[in-house]
Formats: structure tokens, C-alpha cells, sequence
């Protein structure tokens, strides 16, 4: 699983209780699977259809860095389905799991679409698969010698 976001627990985040409020963390779990399955399938109109069971494992304080978690578990026809899991950055002591999260991939009706995909893809594909949409002329500087596979594995869909 990929850790790319952190966010600062902030005063504005808190619940009553002092500890960072539930609906906040699922804001920003939200968006950030939304955001993987975007880039996953290439598409923008993608919508949350179903979350399983979230599980608040621990609390964080103001003042905690966190970061957010997201693997993809299953490629559907038309769908796709993530793990999340929050965690303080610092400890590594995990805050929120979430077993299955379901996007669905929609076409210009709004209708599910089938996203053609079956497996996750990779920073580099990502943008060779950009450059082809956009039908970018010139790639940038980047050599394939200086091309690092586990950079590049570290970045997926991200
Ligand atoms: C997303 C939406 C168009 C899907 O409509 P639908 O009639 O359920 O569509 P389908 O039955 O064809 O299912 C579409 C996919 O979702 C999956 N799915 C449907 N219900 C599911 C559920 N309860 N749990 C998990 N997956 C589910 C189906 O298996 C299918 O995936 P697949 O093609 O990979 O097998 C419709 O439910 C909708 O608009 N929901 C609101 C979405 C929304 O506003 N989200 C919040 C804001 S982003």
C-alpha cells in the first residue's frame, strides 16, 4: 500500500473530544480513493457507490501528521474496488481502516461503463496513457535508462 498524503491535524479537524473528528478523516479517505481511482481508470466521472465497515482503530491529537493509504483489491467491469488504511506518520500506528471501498466508473449519461481495466497500473503508464489521450509530441526530459522501477512503483496511480 502507497502512503502519499499527509495531512496536519489542525484545530478546525478536532471533534468536542479534542481528537481528530471522524467526518474529517472520512473527507479526506473519500478523496483520496477517489482521486487513485481516477487516475487507475482514466477516467474523472468515478462516484463512491459503496464503503464497507470503517474501522476508527485509534484517535489522533492536533497536532499529529497522518497519512492516507490506498490499494486497489479488485478490478471490476465496470468498477473498482480499494483498501484504505490512515496512519500516524511518525508512530506507524494505524488510525482507520477501511476493507472495501466500491467506485464506480460512469460514462457521459452517467451510467456505469465498463473501465476496461484489470490490473493497477503504474506511474509510467499512467502518463504514457496521457500522452496518447492528449497526443503529447514531446515526452519530457526524463531518459528510460534513468528510469527507476521502484520509484515508478512507489508512485503508482498517483
Ligand atoms: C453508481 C451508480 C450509477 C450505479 O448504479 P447501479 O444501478 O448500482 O449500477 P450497477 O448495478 O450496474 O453496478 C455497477 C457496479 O457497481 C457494483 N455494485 C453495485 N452495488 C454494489 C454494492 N452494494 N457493493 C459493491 N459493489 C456494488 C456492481 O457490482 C457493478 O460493478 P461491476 O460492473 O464491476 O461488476 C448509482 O448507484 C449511483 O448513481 N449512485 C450514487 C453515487 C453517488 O452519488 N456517490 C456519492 C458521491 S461520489
Amino acid at each position: 500500500m502507497n502512503f502519499h498524503t499527509r495531512k496536519w491535524v489542525k484545530p478546525e479537524d478536532l471533534n468536542p473530544n479534542g481528537t481528530l473528528f471522524g467526518g474529517s478523516l472520512l473527507r479526506w479517505i473519500d478523496e483520496e480513493a477517489a482521486i487513485y481511482a481516477i487516475s487507475q481508470l482514466g477516467n474523472q466521472r468515478v462516484v463512491t457507490k459503496f464503503m464497507s465497515e470503517i474501522n476508527f482503530v485509534s484517535s489522533a491529537r492536533q497536532g499529529d501528521i497522518i497519512e492516507l493509504g490506498i490499494a486497489a483489491t479488485h478490478f471490476g467491469r465496470t468498477s473498482i474496488t480499494l483498501r484504505a488504511e490512515v496512519r500516524n506518520k511518525i508512530t506507524r500506528k494505524s488510525i482507520l481502516t477501511v476493507e472495501k471501498m466500491v467506485f464506480v466508473n460512469l460514462n457521459e449519461q452517467g451510467e456505469p461503463a465498463p473501465h476496461g481495466r484489470t490490473q493497477i497500473r503504474y506511474a509510467d503508464e499512467l502518463f504514457e496513457a496521457y500522452r496518447r489521450d492528449q497526443r503529447v509530441v514531446e515526452a519530457p526530459a526524463a531518459s528510460s535508462d534513468d528510469f527507476n522501477r521502484e520509484e515508478a512503483a512507489e508512485e503508482a496511480a498517483h
